[in-house]
């Protein structure tokens, strides 16, 4: 039979929850403590529960282009609240009668994501720069760089009253055919995590955060929130998991951004092992967790694991969160946990800090900052016979749709709302070149028409419409062969959230740009003219079957707004391109190790749920463990197309032997480099660092890169020597039987060299005997052993 008591608990609790901590004495006592004012304690002592719960659910999100419905519901009371900064992703709940501002997020990568007209009156504008995509960047293999973008990122978030940029990415390229491969920086994760910590120290340079993403091993966007990757723990600590604890080392973020995913049977956001053990207790993190939108399943999981901030927040977690205080799930000292960091967050900001923000960031300063990084980023391919740069007024001939529109970023999060894309067209006209006027109109036709056609896609996550490439009438391109000097034939690809990208006519040529090179590459080369093709991409594409039809090929990545006038300060010379892969470009996609598993299976007997945007569970095995990217191809002896750190400019660099100096062991080895700049014209090189470790109880790749630098702008006959510092725990490998990263004895190799494949110059030095350099514990294991390929014997 129900007792009094057991009738009146609910209603009891229910009251207790709407209570502040110290009581309603303490209004009485006197005034409120306020955020700022009063110590952090009291600050959560006066919280309600119900007010601590909306402290870290946020307050929905209402994208256009989603139909009503498809997103989970918020609080409808929220969405009546006037945004401040319309077209922002997100934002956290205000608490006024403490003194708690409400923060506001936006996307993303590759600039400032908001909307541009506010209200329907496009008398004054909000437009951010749009800068080149994170792989772009990271082919600069240059932090000074990357950090005065990150500053010129961080001055918009600033301008526009932002709290929190979420952005960087920094997933690990594993598959050409990750759709957000250009949110990310690179395959490899010492040049992914150098290259993010410059970014956020750039950014928070102009006090405001940022929020590295997406932690971890979200390497597709297949069935995204249902994903389990299942991957050994050392290929999680050597790969996937390293760039983040680089950045957080080196820059010590506001925030981390749990991924969608689940990794080895746990969401992220839902993992103490990943978010407590590994990142707060094991290497320090000090800042905020907040998922990813709409990540993971079971909110008070999140809380406990650590995830403090669930974003964009709905009114299923706020009434999970209330149940599961109710049911002891959730315990009032872990909300205060998460509350408290989520308070810290807030002291830092600028809303917070009541700085004034103007709505006008110094839009031509960044567009500067924009095709300056572009042009010291693009990649040059090939460059047969000198074919550029081009000589000053020559008169160009462009084809392919993408000459004349550039693709500047890719879609979903990572796009931005631009107020113009500079075309490759424009920028050579602008260089002084002669576009030739014909062609020009033709293709103007042409994608005026099949624009006409497309079907109207619109929303966050639709890709970008493709226009198959227009064949020209052989009389015209005839004429053009006459008329022009060089033939600029520009290839395009678009990718983004919301899906991955194909082999077929994707990461391949599309018959109809395979039938335009062959004709643009006869016709040209039958008058003794060049062809120069130039790659305007997110991801990595096909070059082996195509390469010898072209003379030059430059890798334009995705370059931002200023796009075009960055090609043409490449292709004049201009600028002397100095930007190197970040990831391999192999000779066919069936090189790809497990490439024909990507991107998962969808589980035995799962079923799709009725909202297309959660998917089906799914699982990714990561069957190639640490062997990624280069360190695959190496290892295995697969010849790529273009190696991993691979690119040419118009002069050339000697490098004089390697001066090794001091001992890992005894804390520090100092390996040092001088480079000469040998060639005709003043150029910057990038100067990688890898090591070959001896044959011990672990396997380990051919070669790994530990280190890079980049010289300044040197003028012929110039040198600079560069200096690279290496301890023992830079050459640890982690051994999962011991739980602790080991750096085996025995003799290394240094090598120092221009690309994975072109070692210059070589050293040894040797370990007596085995370090353990930092003990860890069984963290993130796997549900069962995920079977891993074995690397052929050394030597072989
Ligand atoms: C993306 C994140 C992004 C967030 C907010 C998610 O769909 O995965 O990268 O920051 O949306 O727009």
């Amino acid at each position: 039979m129900a007792t009094l008591a057991s009738i009146y608990r609910p209603v009891l609790l229910a009251l207790a929850l709407l209570r502040p901590g110290h009581g309603l004495a303490q209004s009485a006592r006197g005034p409120l403590p306020q955020l700022g004012k009063a110590p952090l304690k009291e600050v959560l002592a006066a919280l309600t529960p119900e007010e601590k719960i909306k402290l870290v659910v946020g307050m929905g999100f209402y994208p256009a282009g989603f139909p009503e419905g498809l997103l989970p519901a918020s609080d409808p009371e929220d969405r009546k609240v006037p945004e401040k900064v319309p077209g922002a992703a997100g934002r956290t709940h205000a608490i006024a009668r403490l003194g708690i501002p409400s923060l506001t997020f936006s996307d993303g990568p590759a600039g400032v994501r908001i909307d541009p007209i506010r209200n329907q009156d496009s008398t004054k504008t909000y437009y951010a720069t749009a800068f080149p995509v994170a792989t772009l960047l990271a082919s600069s293999w240059d932090t000074a760089l990357v950090r005065r973008v990150g500053a010129a990122f961080g001055r918009e978030v600033r301008a526009f009253g932002i709290d929190v940029l979420l952005a960087p990415g920094l997933n690990i390229q594993r598959n050409p055919l990750g759709g957000r491969n250009f949110e990310y920086y690179s395959e490899d994760p010492v040049v992914a995590g150098h290259l993010a910590a410059a970014f956020v120290n750039g950014v928070e340079s102009q006090g405001v955060g940022t929020s590295i993403k997406h932690f971890a091993v979200n390497n597709q966007e297949f069935n995204r929130m249902k994903l389990n990757s299942a991957v050994s723990e050392r290929a999680l600590r050597e790969i996937y998991l390293k760039g983040f604890q680089l950045a957080v080392h080196k820059s010590q973020p506001w925030t981390v951004m749990s991924s969608y995913n689940l990794v080895n049977g746990t969401y992220t956001s839902e993992s103490h092992d990943l978010l407590s053990a590994l990142l707060r207790q094991e290497w320090g993190f000090r800042g905020l967790v907040m998922t990813d939108w709409y990540g993971g399943h079971d909110a008070a999981a999140q809380l406990r694991a650590g995830n403090d901030l669930l974003m964009p927040g709905t009114s299923a977690q706020t009434q999970a969160l209330r149940t599961a205080l109710q049911s002891g799930q959730l315990t009032p000292a872990q909300l205060d946990a998460n509350v408290a960091r989520v308070l810290e967050l807030v002291l830092k900001s600028p809303t917070f800090k009541g700085l004034a923000h103007s709505n006008q960031p110094p839009l031509q300063a960044d567009a500067a900052v924009a095709r300056q990084a572009a042009a010291e980023s693009m990649v040059l391919l090939r460059n047969e016979a000198r074919a550029l740069p081009l000589k000053a007024g020559q008169r160009l001939a462009l084809f392919g749709n993408t000459s004349y529109q550039l693709i500047a970023g890719g879609t979903g999060s990572g796009d931005v709302n631009r107020a113009y894309t500079v075309s490759i067209a424009q920028g050579l006209t602008a260089a002084g070149f002669a576009v030739e006027a014909p062609l020009g109109q033709a293709y103007a036709q042409y994608l005026r028409e099949e624009k006409a056609k497309l079907p109207k896609t619109k929303g966050l996550l639709a890709p970008a419409p493709v226009i198959a490439e227009m064949t020209p009438v052989a009389a015209l391109l005839q004429a053009q062969a006459q008329a022009a000097d060089v033939a600029v034939l520009t290839l395009g690809r678009s990718a983004g959230e919301g899906g991955d990208r194909k082999v077929a006519n994707d990461f391949d040529l599309t018959a109809a740009e395979q039938a335009l090179l062959r004709q643009v590459s006869a016709a040209f080369h039958a008058q003794g003219k060049k062809v120069v093709v130039v790659v305007n991409t997110g991801g990595v594409v096909e070059v082996a079957s195509w390469r010898a039809q072209a003379d030059a090929i430059l890798l334009a990545w995705q370059p931002g707004q200023e796009g075009g006038h960055a090609v043409a300060d490449v292709l004049s010379g201009q600028v002397n391109p100095s930007g190197r892969l970040a990831t391999t470009f192999p000779m066919a996609y069936a090189d790809v190790p497990y490439g024909q598993e990507f991107p998962g299976k969808v589980k035995a007997g799962a079923t799709a749920g009725t909202n297309p945007l959660e998917g089906t569970a799914s699982e990714n095995t990561y069957n190639e463990g640490i062997y990624v990217g280069y360190r695959y191809y190496s290892t295995f002896n697969v010849t790529p197309a273009y190696a991993f750190g691979y690119g040419l400019g118009y002069t050339t660099f000697a490098y004089a032997p390697l001066k090794v100096s001091g001992s890992a062991t005894a804390g520090k080895l100092t390996a040092a480099v001088t480079v000469t700049n040998n060639g005709p014209v003043p150029g910057r090189e990038v100067v990688q660092l890898y090591v070959s470790a001896p044959a011990g109880p672990l396997a380990k790749p051919e070669r790994e890169l530990k280190a890079f630098a980049k010289t300044a702008l040197l003028a012929p006959g110039k040198s600079q020597t560069l200096t690279f510092a290496l301890t023992a725990a830079d050459l640890a490998s982690y051994d999962t039987t011991a739980e602790a990263w080991v750096a085996d004895a025995g003799a290394y190799q240094l090598k120092v060299g221009a690309s994975a494949l072109d070692t210059r110059q070589t050293a040894t030095f040797s370990l007596p005997k085995s370090v353990i350099t930092q003990k860890s514990r069984r963290l993130l294991a796997p549900q069962a052993q995920v079977v891993e390929m074995s690397a052929p014997a050394k030597g072989k």
